[in-house]
Parts: structure tokens; sequence; C-alpha cells
């Protein structure tokens, strides 16, 4: 990745901490945070990206060492281990999540009992239950927007994927938006080659079908360090039919 990204993206935390000010005064009740405004909503995806990875969604370097948080699994590497969706899972439900790709053990939390909680409890939550991760690493800024993220942003597994994985939605109105927004970039088959995470296979069918809570995070959320579009603001039952059609491409990759 470039340096310029970079910083592109540390400048925008930067930005995000005006619109902040601006949209939670310090008095803000819960219900004064809404998803649909264009300034949360932005800072809601930012957030689902810190979540995600928020050393390459900001200028911060990860300690050099491996989180001793993290069980000895050899096939994570010590960056990712700090990352918060390596614990807490692209479920948010940690150990009674799904089966987290980058692996699991059994201390971890379930967040999304949070869902709705005051953002500022949940700041001093995440500073007080992570000793391991040094007081400086993380600043404050970037905690609290992560804060609102597990307030408002952490989307409902269960309301939209089945036990088996499926998602079941209309596949041809779901064609429609992927023809229409995500097609130019990851081509007609979703063989855009991805980067993605390790083990995975560069096909969109693929993740949706394997991942799909990976799928929907990054698809409300976008990723960190990479140009995608991020769609948080259409409806549920619109990412429900994006999904089912996603699930439907290059059946081939298993
Ligand atoms: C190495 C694994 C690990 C990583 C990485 C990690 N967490 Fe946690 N997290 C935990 C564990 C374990 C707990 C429960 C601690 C306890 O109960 O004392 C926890 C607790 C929490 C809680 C409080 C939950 C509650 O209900 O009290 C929040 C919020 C949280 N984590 C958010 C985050 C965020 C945000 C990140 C990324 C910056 C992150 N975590 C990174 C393992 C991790
Ligand atoms: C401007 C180009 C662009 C558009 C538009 C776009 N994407 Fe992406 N998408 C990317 C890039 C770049 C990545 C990151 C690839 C990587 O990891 O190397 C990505 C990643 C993803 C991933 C994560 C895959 C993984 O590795 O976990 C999913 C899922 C995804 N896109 C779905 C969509 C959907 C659905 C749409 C339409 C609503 C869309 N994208 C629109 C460029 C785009």
């Amino acid at each position: 990745m470039s340096s310029g990204r970079r910083s592109n993206t540390a400048f925008l935390v930067a930005v995000v901490l005006g619109l902040l000010a601006s949209a939670l005064p310090s008095n803000a009740q819960q219900d004064e945070i809404e998803v649909a405004d264009f300034g949360v909503g932005f800072i809601v995806s930012l957030g689902g990206k810190l979540y995600d990875n928020l050393w390459t969604a900001t200028a911060a370097k990860p300690p050099a060492h491996r989180n001793p948080a993290y069980p000895p699994v050899p096939e994570v590497n010590d960056a990712d281990t700090w990352r918060c969706v390596s614990c807490h899972g692209w479920d948010y439900k940690g150990i009674d999540g799904e089966r987290a790709v980058l692996g699991r053990h059994k201390a971890f939390k379930d967040l999304r009992p949070l869902a709705d909680n005051d953002p500022k409890s949940i700041v001093d939550k995440i500073r007080n239950s992570h000793p391991d991760i040094p007081d400086d690493a993380i600043p404050d800024s970037v905690l609290e927007v992560l804060a609102i993220f597990i307030s408002v942003g952490m989307y409902d597994r269960d309301a939209l994927i089945d036990d088996t994985n499926r998602i079941s939605g209309d596949r041809d109105r779901g064609r429609d938006i992927f023809e229409g927004a995500c097609m130019n970039c990851h081509q007609p088959d979703g063989r855009m080659p991805l980067r993605g995470e390790k083990g995975d296979r560069s096909s969109l069918g693929w993740i949706a079908r394997n991942r799909p809570e990976q799928a929907v995070h990054k698809i409300l959320n976008g990723v960190p360090g990479a140009e995608m579009l991020a769609v948080g603001f259409l409806e549920p039952h619109q990412i429900v039919n994006l999904l089912a059609y996603l699930q439907s491409l290059d059946p081939d990759e298993k």
C-alpha cells in the first residue's frame, strides 16, 4: 500500500474528530446517533474498517511482538493477533460465533450485547478489557470511532444468514445491485483478484458462500487500505438480495 494512502486515512481520522464533535456532543444520548445520517454513517463505516484492521486503516503500527492474549495458532501471523476481528469475529460473537478464519479462543467475548450501549461506556470497556494492548497503541479518537461502530454498526448475523451459511434473498434484485454498484470493479464473475484473508480463494462467490459474515462486514463497511465502496446505506433486504446473488457467482469454485 502506498504511504500516500496511509496518510490520507490518517487525515480522515483527524477529520472524523471534527465530525464527532458535532455529531456527538459530550452529553450525547443514544437516540441522537442515527446511522442514516450521512456524517455518522461515514464514521460507522470507518469504525468497521478500524475493527477489521486498525493498523491498515490508520498510520499507527501494531506492537512489534505477538499479542500474548492470542492463542499460539501458527497460521495467524503476529500483526493479525492485534486485530479486533481476530478475537471477536466477523459476526462480533466471539466464541459463540462464526467459524473464524483466523482461529478462535474460548476467552474471546461476544460483543453483540453491547449493541445500542452508550459509546462512552464502550470506550471504557475496550480500555479496561485488554491489558495487553498498550495504552498508547490506540489513540482515544480511534477508540471513540470503534465504540460508535460497536454501538450502532454491528449487523445482526442471525437476521441475514441461516445455520447452513445460506442467504435467502431475491437473486434477480441482487443482480441489479451487483451490476450497478459492484461489477465494474469485481467483474461479472466476481473474480477480480482479491488480497483478502489468508487461505481465502480470490472469488466473491467463494467468499460469499464460505465466509458470509466476512463478506457482509466488508460490504457494509468497506475494506481498510482498499478502494472499495462501502454500502452500509443499503436496507437489510437489499443486502440479503445482493448476498444471495453473490452466493450464486462462480459456482465451480466450491
Ligand atoms: C487477543 C484477543 C483480543 C483482541 C485482539 C481484542 N479483544 Fe476485545 N476482548 C477480548 C477478551 C478476551 C475480552 C474479555 C475480557 C474480560 O472479560 O475481561 C474482550 C473484551 C472486549 C470488550 C468488552 C466486552 C464486554 O461486554 O465487556 C470490548 C468492547 C472489546 N473487547 C472490543 C475490542 C476492540 C474494539 C478491539 C480492537 C481494538 C479488541 N476488542 C481486540 C479479546 C480481544
Ligand atoms: C471501486 C471498486 C470497487 C467497488 C465499486 C466495489 N468493490 Fe468490493 N472490493 C474492492 C477492492 C479493491 C477490494 C479489496 C480487494 C483485496 O482485498 O485485495 C474489495 C473487496 C471486497 C470484498 C471482500 C472480499 C474479501 O477478501 O474478504 C467483498 C465481499 C466485496 N468487495 C464486495 C463488493 C460488493 C458486493 C460491491 C458492490 C456493492 C463492491 N464490492 C463494490 C473494490 C470495489
